[in-house]
């Protein structure tokens, strides 16, 4: 595992936009597996002035988002649908027919992931899965468990996740309480990961995760087991692990 620790926000994103700008350098038809979240936004906005500046194109790149809101369609102001559109898609060259998010609108849950999790496979799978970090460990809506479920589910949304993200809607209880996400397993079979956090508030999370015992109580833990995992925090995050 390769972990770095930046001096702040700023320094965190631009650290781990090189990340995926250099592997769409070298491969510009590479699959990105991509997350939502607070602390991507800075990272995006790299990518867009990359793309903006020649450095890179994502005319032939493919994406798959980690997870959607369960009865959000794509064009709901708080979709993950939306929000990529907001924070990358509609500010770079991608073709949009080959950007993928679980279809939120679907109500049938067991299709709907079933369907998300054989396009993934179909496509030949994801070469750079992105990852943000939820103060409970969960990677995707992958919640603590007693097991790593292996492949794209319907979850049930914790009190601690459905807090957390309270904060974008206009009440608490607008926040939906189901999600389909990625399993596990799916971001596993990822060739590379890439983890960012930020902020003090998830220094205990990331010691946990990425220095402690490997547990689906801590979902990220996992990520300790992939062969090729960078993780990017700024100063504050990084703040509780033992000396690199
Ligand atoms: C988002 C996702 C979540 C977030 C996590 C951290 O697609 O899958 O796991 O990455 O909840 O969210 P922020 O960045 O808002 O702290």
């Amino acid at each position: 595992m390769k972990f770095i620790i930046c001096k702040d926000y700023d320094e965190m994103s631009r650290a781990a936009a090189d990340v995926i700008s250099d592997l769409v350098a070298a491969q510009p038809d590479c699959t990105l597996g991509l997350a939502t979240g607070s602390t991507p936004i800075g990272l995006y906005a790299e990518l867009v002035k990359d793309c903006a500046d020649g450095k890179i194109s994502f005319k032939d790149v493919d994406t798959y988002n980690l997870d959607e809101y369960r009865g959000l369609p794509a064009d709901h102001v708080q979709s993950y649908h939306y929000f990529m559109k907001d924070n990358l898609f509609d500010h770079v060259d991608i073709d949009q027919s080959r950007t993928h998010v679980p279809d939120g609108s679907n109500p049938d849950a067991q299709a709907a992931c079933a369907e998300y999790e054989a396009a993934i496979k179909a496509h030949g799978g994801v070469d750079l899965q992105l990852l943000g970090l939820g103060h409970n460990g969960h990677i995707g809506f992958n919640e603590p468990n007693t097991e790593f479920v292996k492949e794209t589910n319907c979850v049930d949304l914790t009190e601690s996740t459905i807090t957390a993200n309270s904060r974008l809607f206009d009440s608490i209880d607008q926040v939906p309480t189901q999600a389909y996400t990625m399993g596990i397993g799916t971001i596993m079979a990822a060739k590379k990961i890439l983890v960012v956090a930020n902020g003090e508030g998830k220094a205990d999370i990331v010691a946990q995760a990425f220095f402690g015992p490997v547990t689906p109580q801590v979902p990220a833990s996992v990520l300790q087991f992939h062969p090729d995992v960078t993780v990017v925090v700024d100063a504050a995050a990084g703040s509780k692990c033992p000396q690199q």
